[in-house]
């Protein structure tokens, strides 16, 4: 495998929409289509690192030499992300649900047996926060996302604070040619502790390999896992 400044060094990457079933055949999801998480698994691979990526339903091509755990509801990305640990660094780049539906069938819902004008919700573990407010055996470096379409900044801000995580990298998912979510490229925000930098529209795979660069620097020195 390639060496590099992430040589030993564990990442745990999370990418793509989550899938959530209304009953056997049908399910809530998003235009998540897993590409900048699979940019950013490779990127870290490229450096050295050894990646788990955890992905949600994706048709994108997998990048090799890393670690594939295929998943499709939150609460199997929360089950697949606490295995992949201990990790140096953790970065969220799937787009989870927050709710799924609270009903859980077996069988099909048919209009004639009554159908479903309502869809009650439950909230959905959120693997972030929960793995930056681990207590013992915390990432180092635990990086997350934040998908806006108004007030990208302040509502990206709001929530690095809200999950305590160490840095939010944020980007405008408004619909439209250049929409992050689905398209080839992005223009993101990166907020860390030392304040907020915008950086310019660039592919996905630019803006995997600027991040996955930052990630290196500060990672730099021994492991102490
Ligand atoms: O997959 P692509 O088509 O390439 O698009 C990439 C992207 C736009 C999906 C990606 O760059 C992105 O912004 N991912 C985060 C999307 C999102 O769900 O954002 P959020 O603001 O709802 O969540 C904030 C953070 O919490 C994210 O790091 C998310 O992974 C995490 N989260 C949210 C809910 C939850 N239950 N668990 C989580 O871990």
């Amino acid at each position: 495998s390639t060496r590099g400044p992430m040589t030993g060094k564990r990442v745990l990457v999370t990418a793509g929409p989550t899938v959530e079933a209304i009953d056997p055949v049908r399910y809530i999801a998003n235009r998540s289509s897993g590409k900048q998480g699979y940019a950013i698994a490779a990127a870290l691979r490229n450096l050295g690192a050894d990646v788990t990526l955890v992905t949600g339903p994706s048709s994108e091509k997998p990048p090799a030499g890393v670690n594939l755990v295929r998943v499709e509801s939150a609460r199997q990305m929360m089950a697949a992300s606490e295995k992949a640990l201990p990790v140096d660094c953790a970065v969220c780049c799937a787009a989870v649900a927050d709710y799924r539906p609270s009903i859980e069938t077996d069988r099909k819902i048919k209009k004639e047996r009554g159908g479903l004008t309502d869809l009650p919700l439950t909230e959905n573990p959120d693997i972030l926060k929960t793995i930056s407010q681990m207590k013992e055996g915390r990432p180092r470096l635990v990086i997350g996302f934040a998908a806006e379409t108004d007030d990208v900044l302040g509502h990206a801000e709001a929530k690095m604070a809200r999950k305590k995580c160490d840095w939010i990298v944020a980007n405008d998912v408004s619909p439209g040619e250049h929409c992050a979510m689905g398209g080839e490229r992005n223009t993101v925000i990166l907020i860390t502790e030392k304040g907020d930098e915008t950086w310019p529209e660039m592919s996905k795979a630019d803006v995997a390999r600027e991040l996955a660069s930052r990630i290196a620097q500060t990672l730099r020195g021994p492991t102490l896992v």
